[in-house]
């Protein structure tokens, strides 16, 4: 990118800044690379890229919170910007990164590190700076998206799905941060930061990933009229409370994000005097990765001041307990098929006063006698500890032969 459209960005910053790569630094020399970088720009020594006196600004795309750390704070400490595409770094550790930024006024450039290519970081720091955000939900995992897609619509395995998200380079270094939820959370807890002004601590944030969710769940919600989404939301509750969550949910076809397919990302932010906004983009992969990173760099050699980066400005804020959000459910129970089996559910339900809107229990019309096995009720909104404590009771019934498999459904 910097070489195709290096003359361009200069052009453009009416020849203030000149991008010119110094330094690489990779954990192979030997493996074959595209572009045609000198051999000798390569090292294996991550710390010669913050200590070349002719590097001014140091990219971190090496993912991972240990060694990434260390080259972020080695850099901050010689005053140098940093732009990182790492949300699991920023998210995990970013606190002290942001203390030892501010110390030495250098800042740290994210655009990449959340949906890709998608501009959401400069939007949601600079553009949205007058609003309060109440929601954001977003679709932010490309390759969970991918995944889910190539399962729904080609009716592809989990694993064949997964191999090729990773093929197409969609899948962070460590692909289970993709599908157990935590790159989608990553990228919420940075979001959520900027919204709400505070610092998110992630074990306080309810993640659950994509690799259990079954083709059997994917066709019922089809049936149902939804589709499974993994989805982060950031929502301002009424009392102040900021609910943080990710996981697979169940979204009305009809929805605008139903529609966001592949590795494609998207991202609704309301604001109290925006209103209703969707940012809609590449989630991952080479390109949309590096324009944001090149965006990134721009900023860093016209600005150098640390104070536009991200600065939570409160130490702590009011995060929802899991339990006490509110949604409507979709539960499949699995069942042996005797007399009373749905009334003894229904019946736990009900003590528990929780409502069912719908079930469903696809019959086979050639074999109307055939044994169900599987008995899907549509649950009206409730606190999740509500129904943990129904579920709990459920599943001790001697008819049940599994877990209660459980999905939000989403009215956004
Ligand atoms: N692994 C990420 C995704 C890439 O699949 O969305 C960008 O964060």
């Amino acid at each position: 990118m910097l070489q195709g459209n290096g003359a361009l960005i200069t052009s453009r910053t009416q020849d203030t800044v000149q991008l010119e790569i110094r330094k690489i630094a990779v954990r192979d020399l030997s493996k074959a690379r595209d572009g045609d970088a000198p051999a000798d720009l390569f090292t294996t020594n991550l710390l010669d890229v913050v200590n070349d006196p002719a590097v001014d600004v140091v990219v971190e795309l090496i993912g991972g919170t240990d060694a990434a750390y260390d080259l972020v704070e080695a850099a901050l400490k010689a005053g140098k910007p940093v732009v990182t595409g790492n949300k699991a770094l920023l998210a995990e550790r970013g606190g002290p990164l942001f203390a030892l930024s501010k110390e030495h006024n250098a800042p740290i450039h994210f655009e990449a590190a959340v949906a890709g290519g998608i501009p959401i970081i400069k939007a949601v720091q600079e553009s949205l700076v007058g609003n309060r955000i109440e929601s954001i939900a977003g679709i932010i995992n490309g390759t969970s998206n991918y995944i889910l897609q190539r399962m729904t619509e080609a009716g592809l395995g989990y694993p064949e799905a997964l191999k090729e998200a990773k093929e197409l380079g969609y899948a962070e270094a460590d692909e289970t941060l993709d599908v157990n939820g935590w790159d989608a959370a990553h990228k919420a807890i940075l979001l959520a930061s900027l919204a709400h002004g505070f610092v998110i601590d992630p074990e306080k944030v309810y993640v659950r990933g994509i690799e259990k969710v079954t083709p059997l769940d994917i066709r019922f919600a089809s049936e149902l009229g939804y589709v499974v989404k993994l989805l982060s939301l950031v929502h301002k509750c009424q009392n102040g409370d900021i609910e943080i969550r990710t996981q697979p949910s169940f979204l009305s076809k009809k929805h605008i994000l139903a529609s966001v397919h592949g590795v494609f990302n998207a991202v609704a932010v309301k604001g109290d005097h925006l209103g209703e906004s969707l940012f809609y983009g590449r989630g991952a992969g080479q390109g949309p990765t590096a324009s944001s990173v090149v965006s990134d760099l721009v900023e860093a050699a016209r600005n150098s001041r640390a104070d536009r980066g991200f600065l939570p400005y409160k130490e702590s804020g009011p995060l929802r307990e899991i339990d006490e959000s509110k949604t409507s459910y979709y539960v499949r129970f699995s069942v042996n098929d005797q007399p009373g089996v749905i009334a003894e559910i229904a019946s736990i339900l009900a003590q528990h006063k929780i409502g069912i809107s719908g079930t469903h229990s696809p019959v086979d019309a050639d074999n109307p006698d055939a044994e169900f096995l599987e008995m899907v009720f549509l649950l009206h909104t409730c606190p999740f500890g509500q129904l943990k404590l129904a579920l709990q009771e459920v599943e001790k019934l001697a008819c049940i032969t599994a877990r209660p498999v459980v999905f939000r459904i989403e009215n956004l």
